[in-house]
């Protein structure tokens, strides 16, 4: 039986998606034909919840040598969306956490491309990043070439001294060792600093069917109600919390030492919220997991109908939650017989498990499919916006979250 990989208690688990590709796994067609590619291993995607401590995760852990290195192919500025929410972030906390301080210091953990630290040191803030893989795309941005944990942030604070703000997007759901990374956070963050992360929002999963929000890079899918105990175990406390739209739902949290500040209103809010939707009521995830298995039905049916009538459909965006996906509606060329995508190292691959070709976006105009099935939904505004002149020449969108919609 899985258990909680924060406190050992034994995990319900809620969805079972089946058994699936790693979800940057893209082999090129030549690895393809080869019995060793590198999206033919597999694991079971199944989410739990912990009945004690309300932590949602995956029941599987996938082995460390199968694990992309970190960034690896991810660029969180890609989207100018995202762009320009990391730069807002980074505003954000220049007005809130850090106007006023003395010599400043900010850290980053997991920070890519170095948006955010990018705006800080534009500011005047001295910056670090924690980035395992080295990469940061933003110049100047100083790297230190680790994982947070206790070693490491002493080694860091010996160097820096401690930092007023310690940030993290998209990263905290996705570490392996968090009591290791909450005692690297003890050491690095000074006494009244605070720890502000952003990850996707579980009440946002389960509003909206996003099933798709599941695979093999997160690890854990919170929720105000378990990150109040997370933060609790470990010496921390809960403080704010605010909604952001991005990545469709997140959640920025913000933790300071424990008693060293009270929470806003917002989290008595959604604590109170979550109760109320009883996200935690296996009755409430059963009905979920029905969603999804309806979602599923209802896209492999649509996308049979649109195949027996001639009409013509492509994949828009390798995203990895179109990994999960493709894998658990099986869907491949047949039915999606192309993917457009705008990062080059995806392009003249093919998608993991599935297959599915993965052509640059001047593909998708030459000549456009009667119908795109929207991968990347989490970009639609950006996208609908960039690929007005597909919908002008008469090609439809195809929806699936919140439900199978063509718009
Ligand atoms: P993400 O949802 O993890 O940010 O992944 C976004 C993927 O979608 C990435 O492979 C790039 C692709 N994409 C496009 O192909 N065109 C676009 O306009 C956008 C915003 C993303």
């Amino acid at each position: 039986m899985p258990t909680c990989r924060i406190c050992g208690t034994p995990l319900h688990t809620f969805l079972d998606l089946g058994h699936h590709p790693l979800s940057s796994a893209f082999p090129t067609p030549a690895e393809a034909r080869r019995g060793d590619a590198c999206d033919a291993f597999r694991y079971r995607l199944a989410a739990g919840i912990c009945e004690r401590c309300a932590l949602v995760q995956l029941t599987d852990d996938i082995p460390h040598e199968r694990r992309p290195y970190p960034g690896y192919p991810y660029h969180s500025s890609g989207s100018s969306v995202m762009r320009e929410h990391f730069r807002a972030t980074g505003r954000h906390l220049l007005r809130t956490e850090l106007p006023g301080r003395h010599a400043p210091f900010a850290v980053e953990v997991g920070c890519t491309d170095g948006v955010v630290l990018r705006t800080l040191a534009d500011a005047g803030v001295r910056t670090l990043a924690f980035e395992p893989s080295g990469y940061t795309g933003a110049e100047g941005v100083r790297v230190h070439r680790a994982f947070l944990t206790a070693a490491s942030a002493r080694e860091a604070v010996a160097a820096e001294g401690r930092a007023q703000v310690v940030y993290a997007a998209n990263t905290v759901c996705d570490i392996a060792d968090l009591p290791g990374f909450f005692a690297g956070l003890g050491e690095l963050l000074a006494p009244d600093g605070v720890f502000v992360f952003e990850d996707p929002y579980f009440g946002e999963i389960v509003g909206r069917t996003a099933f798709d929000q599941f695979y093999d890079e997160h690890r854990y899918y919170f929720t105000a109600t378990s990150v109040r105990a997370l933060a609790e175990r470990f010496g921390f406390r809960l403080i704010g919390i605010e909604r952001l739209s991005v990545h469709g739902g997140q959640l920025r949290y913000t933790l300071a030492r424990a008693g060293r500040r009270p929470p806003n209103r917002a989290v008595a809010e959604l604590l109170a919220e979550e109760a109320a939707r009883g996200l935690t009521d296996p009755a409430v995830l059963a009905a979920f997991a029905g969603r999804v298995d309806g979602v599923r039905k209802d896209l492999v049916a649509l996308l049979e109908e649109l195949r027996a009538t001639g009409r013509t459909v492509a994949g828009y965006a390798a995203t990895a939650k179109s990994c999960t996906v493709t894998a658990y509606c099986g869907l491949g060329p047949r039915l999606v017989p192309y993917v457009c995508d705008s990062t080059p190292a995806k392009q003249g691959r093919l998608t993991p498990g599935a297959r599915i070709p993965v052509r640059a976006p001047g593909a998708f105009a030459a000549p456009y499919p009667d119908y795109a099935l929207l991968f990347a939904w989490n970009h639609a505004a950006e996208i609908m916006a960039k690929e007005r002149a597909f919908r002008a020449a008469g090609g439809r969108w195809i929806r699936y979250v919140p439900d199978v919609r063509v718009v």
